[in-house]
């Protein structure tokens, strides 16, 4: 899992530091699309559905999506680059399927609520957010 992390930021990284050189942004995009979905499991693009229905864009900014921008919790542009979830799990592709599904478990005084989405979901908004930047 720590690996997984750690490949995912080097990825990230590495993306970041080619900055528009070496690839155009399309191409850098479709990277960051494809390790999201190798690094989860998840479909990007099924998630704005689910976003919406189950209310995480009430309450949060999300990169690229038309509708509600909530302002209740942080806005998730840029979460592949954060270190730990919830300030307090660290931020591995299956830790953030397991945060998004049942954020009180492991933060139990958390104010985001366990909303109903499965995990199915959890994991194609989990490659969504971490396709984008
Ligand atoms: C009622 C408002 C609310 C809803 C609905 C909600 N969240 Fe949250 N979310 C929060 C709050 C508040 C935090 C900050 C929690 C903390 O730090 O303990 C948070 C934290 C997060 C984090 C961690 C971000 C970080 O930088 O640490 C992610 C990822 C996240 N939410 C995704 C989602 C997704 C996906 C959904 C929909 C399934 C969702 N949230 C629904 C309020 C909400």
């Amino acid at each position: 899992m720590r690996r997984k992390a750690i490949l995912l930021l080097a990825a990230v990284a590495a993306l970041t530091a080619a900055g528009g050189g070496v690839l155009h942004r399309g191409a850098q995009a479709r990277q960051r699309t494809d390790l999201a979905r190798r690094l989860t499991g998840g479909e990007p693009d099924r998630a704005a559905g689910p976003m919406i229905a189950y209310g995480c864009a009430g309450c949060h900014e999300i990169p690229d999506l038309a509708g509600p921008r909530g302002r209740i919790g942080p806005p998730l542009r840029g979460l592949a680059e954060r270190v730990y979830l919830g300030g307090v799990l660290p931020n591995t592709p299956d830790n953030l399927v397991r945060w998004i599904v049942d954020p009180k478990a492991a933060s139990p005084r958390t104010a985001m609520p366990v909303t109903g989405i499965s995990e199915a979901q959890a994991r194609d908004v989990a490659a969504y957010l971490y396709a984008r930047r």
